[in-house]
């Protein structure tokens, strides 16, 4: 039988609250206002995890700044866990040559999808090519990743949230929590 979402209930604990999440935004978006300031700064987000990230993000950029957002699924791997094998489902719309492009990640778990990604983009031609991301868990790198804007580190447990799922719900959740062990043991 399914198992019914329930939505705040399958939360066994808050882990960043919405308020911490927006004052971190805020001092990101304030870094990298001054640090791209006369620079051609656009902002490459990764679908879905990344959306409501960029989304306040992006607003709390003083600067001007172009947008573009790509969607990767990786496959091979579980609900849980990353297998590094990387599809591009939506790519870029505009070209990214010679442009300062900052990737906004949700979350940097074994690293392996960025590691993908920073490949596939370095080979478009920017002037620079860095990273900000919401939440990092390094206990779980896989591969070694320069990583210049980190919102928080966290411990390795898998979280939603904030754009984050679960078998694709919780996104809509303002903060990031962890679900009660019992919602992974019955089938979504
Ligand atoms: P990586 O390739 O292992 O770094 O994983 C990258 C992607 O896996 C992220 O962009 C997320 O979509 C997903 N992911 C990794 N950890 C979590 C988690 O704790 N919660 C939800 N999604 C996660």
């Amino acid at each position: 039988m399914t198992r019914r979402v329930d939505l705040h209930g399958d939360i066994g604990e808050i882990l960043v609250s919405e308020d911490e999440i927006q004052s971190k935004v805020v001092e990101l978006g304030r870094r990298i206002s001054v640090d791209y300031a006369e620079r051609q700064l656009t902002l490459v987000s990764v679908l879905k995890g990344s959306l409501p990230f960029m989304a306040d993000l992006m607003r709390a950029i003083s600067i001007p700044v172009r947008i573009d957002l790509m969607e990767v699924s990786s496959y091979g791997g579980t609900a849980t866990e990353s297998s590094g094998l990387v599809r591009i489902l939506k790519d870029l719309s505009a070209t990214i040559e010679g442009d300062d492009v900052l990737i906004v990640e949700d979350i940097i778990d074994t690293g392996l999808t960025l590691n993908y990604l920073i490949r596939y983009l370095r080979g478009k031609n920017p002037a620079t090519l860095r990273i900000c991301t919401l939440l990092d868990k390094p206990a779980r790198r896989l591969v070694d990743i320069p990583v210049d804007y980190i919102g928080f580190t966290i411990p390795d447990q898998f979280v939603v949230g904030y754009g984050l799922d679960y078998g694709e719900v919780y996104r809509n959740l303002r903060f990031v929590g962890v679900l009660k062990p019992e919602v992974y043991s019955e089938p979504a």
